[in-house]
């Protein structure tokens, strides 16, 4: 069995917050700032010396595997299907047979962030990506000593005794205590909020003695709902957009528009990101997403997202509008 590092993605999740949306689309691939939301992440594995990849899918899986053989051949990757959703330490636990003993680098599908991971993987500490929250208790949150060595570790607790949040970026030097710890949880049908969790047998490897330290992620972009999909949009398009020129259409960068996108007499931007084949004809766009082959014409739109194959037309008015009149169209 090979020593190189393994990742292990869990995308099994439904995305309701993101609906209607996720009816069609699973979450991982919706777009934003240029790409689906897995292909941040894959796209950063090769760079980490990371060549193997373990694919937890579940909800429209085939649509990710899909996606992932036609644009990521330069992962090895396994695909293993979380038929019922017992929670994350179970969906991890399902990657056994491919990671065993490996180092492995477990990513929540729907995490975009920023941190050197590089430095985890080179060292020889398990490590759990953290960030300061303002509320703890939608996450997994761990207390640490004055080492930086994690002492406990608690799953969305009601009453937080730290606000240093588990981000969804594991590190692992051996997989098989980790393993280990979820079989017994397991077995001993241990659950949190009825499922059973990655962080509850992270706490049972903490109990046995195991060091696991924890790293800084300095940004951290979330994608669960439309408003926070279209911030990560705005922020992740300061970084990697670009202000290049449209023929016939006005830019405001930064935006990402697709190859083989058709824009026509637009005005577009700031913070757009238009995916591959979608048409855009005589409409003002900012602050907004619009995915594959969707039509927007005729329109002003901003804060949007447009799903995959929608058509959105609008109109010109015409208006007949007297001296001194006051005309709102909102
Ligand atoms: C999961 C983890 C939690 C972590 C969070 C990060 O929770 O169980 O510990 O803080 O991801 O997003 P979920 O968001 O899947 O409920």
């Amino acid at each position: 069995m090979s020593a190189e590092p393994i990742a292990i993605i869990p995308v099994a999740g439904i995305g309701t917050r993101l609906r209607p949306h996720t009816h069609t689309t699973p979450k991982v691939l919706l777009h934003v700032a240029g790409k689906p939301i897995l292909a941040h992440i894959l796209d950063d594995l090769p760079g980490l010396g990371i060549r193997e990849v373990v694919l937890i899918v579940g909800y429209m899986g085939d649509r990710v595997q899909e996606y992932v053989e036609e644009h990521h051949k330069e992962l090895k990757v396994h695909y293993v299907d979380q038929p019922e959703r017992l929670g994350l330490g179970h969906a991890v636990s399902l990657s056994r047979t491919a990671a065993d003993d490996r180092p492995v680098l477990i990513i929540l599908g729907d995490t975009i962030f920023d941190a050197d991971l590089k430095g985890v993987i080179s060292g020889k500490l398990n490590r759990i990506g953290v960030k300061a929250v303002e509320d703890p208790r939608r996450f997994g949150i761990v207390e640490v000593n004055g080492d930086g060595k994690v002492t406990r570790m608690v799953e969305k607790p009601e009453q937080p005794t730290s606000n240093l949040a588990i981000t969804g970026i594991y590190y692992f030097t051996h997989a098989g205590p980790l393993f280990a710890a979820l079989d017994e949880l397991q077995k001993k049908n241990i659950r949190t909020k009825g499922e059973f969790q990655l962080t509850d047998a992270m706490q049972l490897l903490v109990e046995r003695g195991e060091t696991i330290a924890t790293f800084p992620v300095a940004g951290w972009y979330d994608c669960g709902k439309t408003e926070t999909l279209l911030e990560t949009n705005r922020v992740l398009l300061g970084k990697l957009g670009n202000a290049e020129a449209i023929q016939g259409s006005v830019v405001h960068g930064p935006i990402l528009v697709a190859r083989d996108a058709a824009v026509e007499n637009c005005i577009l931007g700031p913070h757009v990101s238009v995916a591959s084949g979608a048409r855009l004809k005589n409409a003002v766009v900012r602050d907004s997403i619009v995915n594959d082959n969707a039509t927007v014409e005729d329109i002003l739109i901003e804060a949007s997202v447009v799903g995959e194959n929608a058509l959105v037309r609008g109109a010109w008015k015409t208006l007949n509008v007297g001296d001194s009149s006051e005309v709102k169209i909102t």
